[in-house]
């Protein structure tokens, strides 16, 4: 089998986590490097929890750069409310033991990318800031990237952070608008469809039959977001960035629309909110692929046996 060669852009975030953690235990995948964003947490948090959870998962030889620490217009909106202070939830992984790369991460992905055009798949799995920023510093770039596979946005469906807009665009909506309007080829994997891929706490009981770190990690990791969660009345927790790597290890699983899609960047009540023309009424040219169906109890059964798998590496 050929994997796909892919780096990450992430602030973890507890979601996050379990990407890298789905990203290693995934045979079609070979993670060739993290780069680092503010957004669920501060840009140090975001870097040492990228450094903790390599470690954890016995990949400390794959490289991390660290990101942008705010985003391009907007002030930092960090918070402990879903990810916790230090952004992995209740788990207490130790401080790590190597450091960031000396290049800050948009120099480090111009140079990646650059140096094989075509062959290396991005996963944005945070604000777009660092994105946006190597597009607008490197014009070869965007044509560089192979394919771009961002969490974000809500288009049917409402936001997660105001009514309207979901997380990862409002909080730096003037980076996503460079990068929609950019070229890259992109997926998008909206709220629509990760609302659909809901771990509960039988889905944790399941794992934690498997005595392994990588099992205490996700169900402490966990727990806050799926309280959270369950308060506001869901049924579980949302897997909203791990989605992102179905596109590789289960693309059947996804409903994809190719469409015109842009972000409001105005300061009005829809900031951040993002829309699609499916009709096509205003004339303008599809720039990505949007998911806009899911069967998301086979993901998470994916997610599941993919965790075990790596539950039971990792002693
Ligand atoms: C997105 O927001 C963050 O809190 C999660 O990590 C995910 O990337 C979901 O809206
Ligand atoms: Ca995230």
């Amino acid at each position: 089998m050929t994997s796909t060669r892919i780096i990450i852009d992430t602030d973890p975030g507890v979601d996050d986590a379990l990407t890298i953690l789905l990203a290693l235990a995934s045979p079609e995948i070979e993670l060739e490097a993290l780069t680092t964003t503010q957004g669920n947490v501060t840009i140090e948090n975001a870097t040492r929890n990228a450094l903790s959870v390599l470690e954890l998962a016995g990949a400390a030889n794959i490289p991390v750069a660290r990101g942008s620490s705010l985003p391009l217009v907007q002030p930092l909106r960090a918070s402990g409310l879903v990810h916790g202070i230090t952004g992995l939830g209740r788990s207490n992984l130790p401080e790590p033991k190597n450091k960031p790369l000396a290049p800050h991460a948009i120099d480090f992905l111009i140079e990646r990318f650059l140096a094989e055009p075509g062959e290396l798949s991005l996963f944005a799995i945070g604000p777009l800031t660092n994105l946006a920023l190597a597009i607008r510093k490197e014009p070869r770039f965007a044509k560089s990237v192979r394919e771009l596979v961002i969490m974000g946005g809500a288009i049917r469906e409402g936001g997660n952070v105001t009514p309207l807009a979901e997380f990862n665009i409002y909080v730096d909506p003037h980076a996503a608008h460079i990068v929609f309007h950019s070229g890259i080829p992109i997926i998008l994997i909206p709220l629509d469809v990760t609302h659909k891929c809901i771990l509960n706490q039988a889905h944790i009981d399941r794992l934690a039959r498997i005595e392994s770190p990588i099992s205490r990690f996700i169900a402490d990791a966990v727990a806050d977001y799926l309280k959270i969660s369950l308060e506001w009345g869901q049924a579980g927790c949302a897997l909203h960035d791990p989605l992102t790597l179905a596109t590789i290890i289960a693309p059947d699983l996804l409903t994809l629309r190719e469409c015109a899609v842009d972000v409001d960047i105005s300061t009005g009540v829809s900031m951040g909110k993002t829309f699609a023309d499916f009709t096509n009424r205003a004339g303008i040219s599809a720039n990505m692929k949007v998911a806009m169906e899911v069967r998301g109890g086979e993901f998470i059964d994916l997610f599941l046996q993919r965790m075990e798998n790596l539950s039971r590496a990792v002693v």
